[in-house]
């Protein structure tokens, strides 16, 4: 009986499935990614995949499909089944990173006939989706798309507008007919798939999810625009993640967890310290977060710093830099503007050390 009505709810009308893709090869992130998914780089030490799933979430969208390629076993890892999440995640392998559309095809299986959002999820964007997700809900589209003025509109998907409308999406163009990128964040009906079905590879050898959207525009379905002026970033590299690094910690209101002890330090700002953080003689300018179980001593930290769980640095002055986890930094008078991966050790950097370093990186200076 309970399955019965498991079935019921899960065709309702009103239902929706979401898709976040956590595959792809990250190749603009290296050298993060020769060792890790790119979705699972941290912001704020926060997987940038948590967000897209938080704000699915947010907008009711619990039954989650995650699109995984070769790094789907640390991000089945890192992201559990779902209920951490208030979801439930339904791992779909997808054997090579052969374009979003094709992703969307493999996908057909998991999303039956629900209307779904499509969400990149490398894509960062402030305020959610629940607006988006009504607005859709509440209107018979085939497709809806949220639009975003930047500054270079080259590395997106373009729209071109005739009269207020989408006309059409241009992938990447050397020419943009617009500042308006098509960010990573989509709803479709059903109908997609009849236009994917026909699809086939672009240039670059893609199934492209800018010609899901031409085609149906060209079969005269459908497709809502919405334009946002929120922040929003595709984290593809490392200055990005920088900014959406500084963008979360302005958001965040700063907490000191219990188990966190903090002796003969300073604190000004919003500062962030996790569960048994142990931070002694040294000053934090915020916003900064510390992750749990870190030990800072001697140190300058901030602003726009987060340092991942259990890293240990001693006598470091840091500021605008991304440090992930179980991390080793010690005698650094300067970094600035750094991202350094997973179990790293850094001993002894000059003044002004901007660093990028991947995982298991080691640095010592000269005797
Ligand atoms: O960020 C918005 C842009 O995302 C849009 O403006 C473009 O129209 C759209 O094509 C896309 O461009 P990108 O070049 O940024 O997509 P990327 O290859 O980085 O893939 C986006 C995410 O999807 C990333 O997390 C990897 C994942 N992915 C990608 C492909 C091609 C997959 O899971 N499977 C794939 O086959």
């Amino acid at each position: 009986m309970r399955g019965v009505l498991k079935e019921t709810a899960a065709y309702n009308h009103d239902s929706m499935r979401g898709l976040v893709l956590a595959g792809g090869k990250g190749s603009r992130l290296r050298p993060f990614t020769y060792s890790g998914a790119k979705q699972l780089v941290p912001i704020a030490n926060t997987p940038v995949l948590h967000f897209p799933v938080r704000q699915l979430v947010e907008a009711g969208i619990t039954e989650i499909g995650i699109i995984v390629g070769d790094t789907g076993q640390q991000i089945r890892e890192a992201m559990g089944d779902g209920p951490g999440f208030g979801a439930r995640f339904t791992f779909i392998p997808q054997p090579e990173p052969l374009g979003i559309a094709h992703a969307v095809a493999i996908a057909r299986p998991f999303l039956g006939e629900e209307p779904f959002i499509l969400y990149l999820g490398d894509n960062v964007l402030s305020g959610g989706i629940v607006g988006f997700v009504e607005r859709f809900r509440g209107s018979n589209a085939a497709a809806a798309v949220i639009l975003r003025q930047v500054a270079d509109p080259r590395a997106f998907g373009v729209a071109e507008m005739e009269g207020g409308r989408l006309a059409r999406v241009v992938e990447k163009p050397s020419i943009p007919p617009s500042d308006l990128a098509v960010i990573g964040v989509y709803a479709f009906r059903g109908a997609v798939f009849d236009v994917i079905d026909r699809q086939s590879p672009s240039p670059r050898g893609e199934l492209e999810i800018a010609d899901s959207i031409n085609g149906l525009l060209a079969a005269g379905r459908p497709v809502d625009v919405s334009l946002t002026g929120e922040y929003w970033i595709d984290t593809g590299k490392m200055e990005d993640m920088l900014h959406a690094n500084q963008v979360i910690l302005d958001s965040m209101p700063g907490q000191i967890e219990c188990g966190a002890r903090l002796v003969d330090s300073e604190v000004e700002g919003a500062v962030s310290i996790g569960a048994g953080a142990e931070v002694d003689g040294c000053r934090l300018v915020g916003p900064l977060v510390i992750g749990a179980g870190a030990r800072l001593r001697g140190c300058r930290i901030g602003p726009y710093v987060a340092i991942g769980a259990r890293c240990e640095l001693t006598e470091v002055a840091i500021r605008n830099s991304i440090v992930m986890e179980d991390s080793i930094i010690a005698a650094c008078p300067e970094i600035a503007d750094s991202m350094i991966g997973r179990n790293v050790r850094v001993a002894g950097a000059p003044a002004g050390a901007r660093l990028t370093l991947g995982d298991h990186s080691r640095v010592e200076a000269a005797e």
